[in-house]
């Protein structure tokens, strides 16, 4: 009964598309490139700063100082413009880059979505030390794990570490059938991995490059095909929700292609519930408690109606240079309910015994409608003129610009791991 498909069929979320299938672009450069950076003193990187969200010109951030994550909520905070510091790394110079990502590349010409620092109200941000992060991970293994945009946070994060410690991570390797991509940091026996599940839970777009969103049918009571591949990890970060985003999700009990497997359409929340009750249980039985960092990402945004933002056209994401400036801004894509549920199961993990950090990046995404590449990407099948005609109407806003907005959720983690 259930088939798992092989081909890509155009879908009308544009922007999910043939991003989520694709990134066969950053298997390529893993020659050396010399980035030679020299750490600047640290009193002069934030001396010139300009605050456009908040015209507040008073909030300087002294470099490690104020930083601890416990007292402080990272997550509350404003953007700051610092072109002094930021970006953290250049797009052409890291050889991790995915085309989906690099906007530059692809034709964008402004650049002050790469300009901006997240500023936490209470404290300041740890600054992030690619040498310290290495230390931390001497022996370890990281895997994040999730979706395309789960995979632009770690190529992100790969970059960081190149731009901070250049040629540290020496290879990078595939295993079990591409959906596990590896980094290795030799000289610390370290790895920086990502794994595609998308859902977490076991479904039939598990194929990182070939999969169909519409049709995805879950099995939302089965994880252990993904999770064997993680579960020793010593850090893992979590992110599940775009491919959730739907009325209803095709569920199956039982397994693919099996005579006794049951198919019914069930609404989506209860499917998304029913998915992270596995993912907890399957945490709760197998993870090493006194050995594992566990992080949960909270839903990235979506930019894809003008309307959310109050102008009054079709516009999507295309063309927009600016962030939302509206405190407390919220698009309707971004959906409460599922949000809740995930708190509710972290949670419930906390009283079983189980720390999972959940890393809230919503809020201070939802302001980046700046941050998307829309059309400045690598598009994977041909554009009709009708489309070409309208920007609109392949804009993706779903994913992000690196350097960008995945980059402070990365400093983010590092306040965390570092600590
Ligand atoms: C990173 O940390 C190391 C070790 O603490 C220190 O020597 C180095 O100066 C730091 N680099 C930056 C850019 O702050
Ligand atoms: C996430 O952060 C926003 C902004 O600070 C806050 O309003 C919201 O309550 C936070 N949610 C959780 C679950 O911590
Ligand atoms: C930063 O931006 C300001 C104002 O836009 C500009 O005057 C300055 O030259 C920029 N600095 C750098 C290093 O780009
Ligand atoms: C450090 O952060 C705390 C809140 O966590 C704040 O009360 C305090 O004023 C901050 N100190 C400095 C020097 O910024
Ligand atoms: C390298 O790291 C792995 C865990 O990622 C660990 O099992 C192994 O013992 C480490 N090797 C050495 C030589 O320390
Ligand atoms: C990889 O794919 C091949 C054929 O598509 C299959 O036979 C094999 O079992 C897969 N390996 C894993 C680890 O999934
Ligand atoms: C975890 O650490 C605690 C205290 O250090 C110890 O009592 C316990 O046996 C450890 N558990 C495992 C599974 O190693
Ligand atoms: C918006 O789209 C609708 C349906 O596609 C169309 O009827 C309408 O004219 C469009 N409005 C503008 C201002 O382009
Ligand atoms: C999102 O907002 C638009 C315009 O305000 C509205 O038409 C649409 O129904 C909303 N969608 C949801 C899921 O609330």
């Amino acid at each position: 009964m259930a088939k798992v498909y092989y081909h890509i069929v155009p879908s009308t979320i544009g922007s999910m598309r043939c991003s989520l299938r694709s990134s066969v672009a950053f298997l390529i450069t893993i020659f050396v490139i010399c980035v030679i950076y020299f750490p600047r003193e640290n009193g002069r990187l934030y001396d010139q700063k300009k605050d456009l969200l908040t015209d507040d010109h008073t909030s300087k951030r002294s470099p490690d100082q104020n930083h601890s994550s416990d007292s402080c909520d990272l997550f509350s905070g404003k953007w700051v413009f610092d072109n002094e510091s930021y970006p953290l790394y250049k797009e052409d110079e890291c050889p991790f880059m995915s085309d989906l990502l690099a906007c530059k590349k692809f034709g964008r010409k402004d650049f002050n979505y790469q300009h901006w620092r997240w500023q936490p109200h209470q404290c300041n941000l740890r600054r992030f030390n690619g040498t310290v992060l290495l230390e931390r991970l001497r022996n370890k293994r990281m895997v994040f794990v999730g979706d395309s945009v789960m995979r632009g946070q770690w190529v992100s994060f790969a970059c960081l570490v190149n731009k901070f410690v250049p040629r540290a991570l020496e290879s990078m390797h595939f295993s079990f059938n591409h959906s596990l991509i590896t980094l290795r940091a030799e000289e610390y026996n370290a790895s920086i991995e990502f794994y595609w599940s998308p859902l977490l839970v076991e479904s039939t777009s598990d194929h990182q490059w070939n999969h169909r969103f519409h049709s995805t049918i879950v099995r939302a009571q089965a994880i252990y095909k993904h999770a064997k591949h993680w579960t020793d990890a010593d850090i893992l970060i979590f992110g599940t929700y775009l491919w959730w985003r739907r009325p209803f999700m095709n569920t199956l009990w039982g397994s693919l292609g099996s005579a006794d497997g049951i198919l019914k359409r069930v609404e989506m929340l209860r499917s998304y519930e029913m998915g992270l009750k596995t993912w907890s249980d399957w945490l709760e039985i197998h993870i090493d408690r006194n050995k594992s960092q566990l992080y949960f990402m909270s839903m990235p945004p979506t930019h894809r109606r003008a309307e959310e933002w109050g102008k009054s056209t079709n516009g999507t994401c295309y063309n927009e240079q600016e962030m939302i400036k509206e405190e407390g801004y919220r698009g309707n894509g971004t959906d409460l309910r599922m949000m809740r549920i995930v708190e509710d199961t972290i949670d419930e993990l906390k009283r079983r015994g189980l720390q999972v950090k959940l890393m809230n990046i919503t809020q201070l995404s939802e302001y980046r409608k700046d941050g998307h590449p829309s059309i400045y990407r690598k598009q994977w099948l041909a554009l009709s003129e009708e489309q070409l005609a309208k920007p609109t109407s392949y804009s993706d806003c779903t994913h992000w610009c690196l350097p960008g907005v995945p980059d402070v959720w990365n400093e983010l983690l590092y306040a965390h791991i570092s600590t």
